[in-house]
């Protein structure tokens, strides 16, 4: 069942000038209660853009987004948005277990029991014994994952996550890709996932929509068949994980293989 539906979306941005930019053009995609799905498309190709519309932050220009049947008109409270930027926002001030209670606050939960979700959380996403830690005592990976387990202690039903993992190492990307996966598994929380790392999308999903150049469009709809649970090294040697990958690369970068 579709727990999230964007339709003819468009946005186009005013600039200072008068003259205006068209970000995304009609796109529409569903996304089924329980998915993981990524949103895969070239930098600048409007994916933020696409994730503020339907975090209800921005207005679209033109169509709309629906999340269980209700139109998305301003900040939806089964809906949460993780940032690309997480280092920048994440609370400076606060701790560890203060970031995550942020969301537990605003939800007004009792103090002892917003305790206990909070360190639920942070053992959840590994960060046991790091509560008292400020972020910028933490790597870069770490606080990422702070940005998760703050994002989750709003209980979300959807996940909206914006290139999550685009500014750590490679090892700590697989290493948060993993951890991300059982979170997946053990919540049950829908992930609508952006990146532009087409091989992640892959690792990750049960299906992706592939974007377009700006104003970027779907011009692909890719079903992941791959099982489950995944394995960095055997999924990704897997022969249908690397058809799947050219058939992407193809679509989007079909320069690759003449040069320049
Ligand atoms: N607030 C804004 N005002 C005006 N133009 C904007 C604004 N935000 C984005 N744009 C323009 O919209 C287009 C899409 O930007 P957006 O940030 O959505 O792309 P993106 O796919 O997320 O890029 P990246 O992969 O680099 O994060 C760009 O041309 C950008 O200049
Ligand atoms: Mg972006």
């Amino acid at each position: 069942m579709s727990i999230l539906d964007v339709e003819g979306l468009s946005k186009s941005y005013r600039q200072a000038g008068g003259e205006s930019t068209l970000a995304i053009e009609n796109i529409s995609f569903q996304v089924n209660e329980g998915e993981f799905v990524s949103l895969v498309g070239p930098s600048g190709c409007g994916k933020t853009t696409l994730l503020m519309c339907m975090a209800g932050l921005i207005a679209p220009s033109a169509g709309r987004v629906v999340v269980k049947a209700a139109e998305v008109d301003g900040p939806p409270r089964n809906l949460v948005l993780v940032f690309q930027e997480y280092n920048k926002s994440l609370f400076a001030w606060r701790t560890v277990l203060g970031n995550v209670l942020f969301g537990l606050e605003v939800k007004g939960k009792p103090a002892r029991e917003a305790e206990e979700k909070a360190s639920y959380l942070i053992g959840l996403v590994g960060l046991d014994g790091f509560e008292r830690h400020y972020p910028w005592e933490l790597s870069g990976g770490m606080q990422q994952r702070v940005a998760i387990a703050r994002a989750l202690a709003y209980e979300p039903e959807v996940l909206l996550m914006d290139e999550p993992f685009g500014s750590v190492d490679a090892m700590t990307r697989l290493e948060l890709e993993d951890g991300l996966l059982r979170l997946w598994k053990e919540l049950g929380t829908t992930i609508l996932f952006v990146t532009h790392d087409i091989e992640e999308a892959i690792y990750l999903s049960d299906r992706i929509y592939v974007l377009g150049r700006r104003p970027s469009r779907v011009i692909q709809a890719v079903e992941v068949r791959l099982g489950r649970p995944r394995n960095q090294l055997t999924t990704r040697a897997d022969a249908s994980f690397m058809e799947l990958r050219n058939e992407i690369y193809k679509q989007t970068a079909p320069r690759l293989s003449s040069g320049w």
